[in-house]
């Protein structure tokens, strides 16, 4: 806003006041003005005070024994009989009270949920699990894994990242060609893993050693890119559809997609190093 137009306003606001100052003051004078007594008021006040000063003590008491003292009787008083409230219409009455205060409640109760609801909705679709991501642009998030010795974690995507490597596509395009937003991830070069262990819902953690991924609960393992390598788990690690926009890393976790077979390898990565898990996984 200009200088010029505040100072503009600023004006246009005093005057405003100072306008209802005036109109007030002069409606207090008005109102003041209005109790005032008139000339001829005050003028016969003064005579009756005159007059009422020349009278005697006598005369005051002569005129005030004048007046009659006797009570009034009157010939008749119609009575009317108190009649006790009809209990129906209180019932009633007290029917209708709790039946708006049912209705006012459940109103108040169902506008609660539905603006819980609708904040609900909003914030899913404003972002966080269960919406498309952006977790970086591309080659940081590759960068990122490779500093991070081969995971990168997204608490707000619930997954694991790791890196996709190029010489396997071919595999890849056979086995995940049913899942072309999976696959487009891994020719970008990324993987997106569900967290959630596959067997009963664990969420698996990475291991840096052997560079696979070991879950503590039952000791399923996975290898880098969540296929299956040992334990309990029914099929490779769930993963999710990636894109890539403007160069930049968008997770859809809107959808689940299941993981691999077992006996599915696309890698064939072996572990790199010790286990995480003293097991050391299994031949599951
Ligand atoms: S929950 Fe992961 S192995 Fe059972």
């Amino acid at each position: 806003m200009s200088t010029p137009l505040i100072i503009a306003l600023a004006i246009a606001a005093i005057v405003i006041l100072g306008g209802l100052v005036f109109v007030t003051a002069a409606r207090k004078s008005e109102v003041r003005g209005a109790g005032a007594l008139s000339r001829e008021t005050k003028k016969r006040d003064r005579s009756a005070v005159a007059s009422a000063a020349t009278a005697t003590g006598r005369a005051y008491e002569s005129a005030a024994t004048s007046t009659s003292t006797e009570v009034a009787v009157l010939d008749s008083v119609e009575i009317t009989e108190w009649v006790a409230p009809d209990p129906e219409a209180l019932g009633e009455t007290r029917r209708a009270f709790f039946n708006r205060a049912t209705v006012t409640l459940m109103s108040a109760s169902l506008g609660a949920f539905g603006a819980s609801l609708l904040g609900f909705l909003w914030m899913g679709s404003s972002g966080g699990f269960g919406s498309k991501i952006a977790v970086g642009k591309i080659d940081d998030v590759l960068q990122g894994v490779k500093s991070n010795k081969g995971f990168m974690y997204y608490p707000e995507a619930r997954a694991w990242v790791t890196e996709y490597p190029k010489d396997s596509l071919a595999k890849a395009r056979a086995v995940y060609g049913s899942q072309p937003a999976v696959l487009a991830g891994m020719e970008a070069g990324v993987v997106a893993l569900y967290q959630k262990c596959p067997h009963l819902g664990c969420r698996v953690p990475d291991c840096k050693s052997s560079q696979w991924f070991e879950c503590g609960c039952h000791g399923s393992m996975y290898n880098r890119v969540g296929e299956k390598k040992g334990g309990p788990a029914p099929r490779g690690m769930d993963r999710f559809g990636v894109a890539v926009n403007n160069g930049v890393l968008v997770i859809d976790t809107g959808a689940v997609f299941g993981g691999p077979p077992i006996g599915v390898n696309t890698t064939g990565q072996e572990a790199e190093g010790p286990h995480c898990l003293a097991a050391g996984g299994g031949g599951h």
